[in-house]
């Protein structure tokens, strides 16, 4: 049975869970969902379709969400979902679920995984990350790898699993939080600024998954159109970004197990 994975990652979580699940499953493509995202229109043919992409503010990120619209289904017999996520996946996986009911779809089974690493925001930016960030890197790293196992094992034999969520509760302030976070987020790229460490070596351009950044007189730009993914921050070799004021003092980070090349390639063959 072939299979599809779709994935949107920004700072590697998603993309290592990606390559991990597609080395254990036979026959299966890798493709990046900013990549596709200037087609009109996508048609999937494979009979196994995956998507792996994180939470952001309690629900899909936007550019997921554009792409679910776009995606056409052709012969496709299961579907699963894997949303990577820094301990609150509240309704993101019910969100998705309904999405692909328009296209009568039925997704078999969602899977909520916590992350090693999580972009480091700055303090007044969004806080509740901050309290996610008690979770230490080293346990959530353990119990990432057995999950990994588990997802195997349930979607190598297309068995059905739960869509999971965090609670009743904050499922339902998630969402009602969710809308106005994103027209925040999409905006929110007027808080970025560079130093003049910057180089202009056009790697924040490459990375920006909404096309949101251009280059004029050598510095970059954004455009009103932001993700708030955090890729251009994070994979700056210079460190030259900056987000508000605060972030002066935050290291960067990326997942190790994913290079910068990856992350603006069109897909993967493992
Ligand atoms: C703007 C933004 C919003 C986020 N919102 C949430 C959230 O609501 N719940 C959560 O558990 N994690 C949240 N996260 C953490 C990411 O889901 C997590 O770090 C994810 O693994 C990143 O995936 P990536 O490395 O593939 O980009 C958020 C991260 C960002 C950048």
């Amino acid at each position: 049975m072939e299979t599809t994975i779709y994935y949107f990652s920004a700072t590697g979580n998603s993309l290592a869970m990606a390559k991990k699940i597609a080395t254990q499953l036979e026959n299966t493509k890798l493709l990046s969902i900013p990549k596709l995202m200037n087609q009109n229109e996508i048609t999937v043919s494979s009979s196994k379709v995956g998507f792996i992409f994180p939470v952001y503010a309690w629900g899909m990120p936007r550019i997921v969400v554009d792409f679910i619209e776009k995606l056409k289904f052709k012969n496709t017999e299961y579907v699963f979902a894997v949303a990577t996520n820094a301990g609150t996946i509240a309704g993101t996986l019910l969100q998705l679920q309904k999405a692909l009911k328009k296209s009568s779809i039925h997704l078999d089974a969602g899977f909520s995984v916590t992350a090693p690493n999580h972009t480091p925001l700055s303090e007044d930016g969004l806080t509740l990350i901050k309290f996610m960030h008690s979770i230490s890197g080293k346990q959530v790293y353990d119990s990432y790898n057995e999950r990994l196992l588990e997802i195997v094992s349930i979607i190598k034999d297309h068995q059905p699993h739960k869509i999971e969520t965090t609670s009743w509760l904050s499922n339902k302030i998630g969402s009602f939080l969710y809308k106005g976070a994103m027209k925040v987020f999409k905006v929110a790229d007027q808080d970025f600024s560079v130093t003049n460490k910057c180089t202009h070596c056009n790697k924040c351009i490459q990375v920006c998954p909404r096309n949101n950044i251009k280059m004029e007189k050598n510095k970059p730009v954004w455009l009103n159109n932001c993700e708030l993914c955090f890729a251009c921050f994070e994979w700056c070799p210079m460190e030259a970004i900056q987000y508000k004021e605060a972030s002066k003092d935050l290291k960067r980070s990326h997942n190790k197990e994913v290079t910068y090349e990856e992350i603006i390639s069109r897909g993967l063959d493992l």
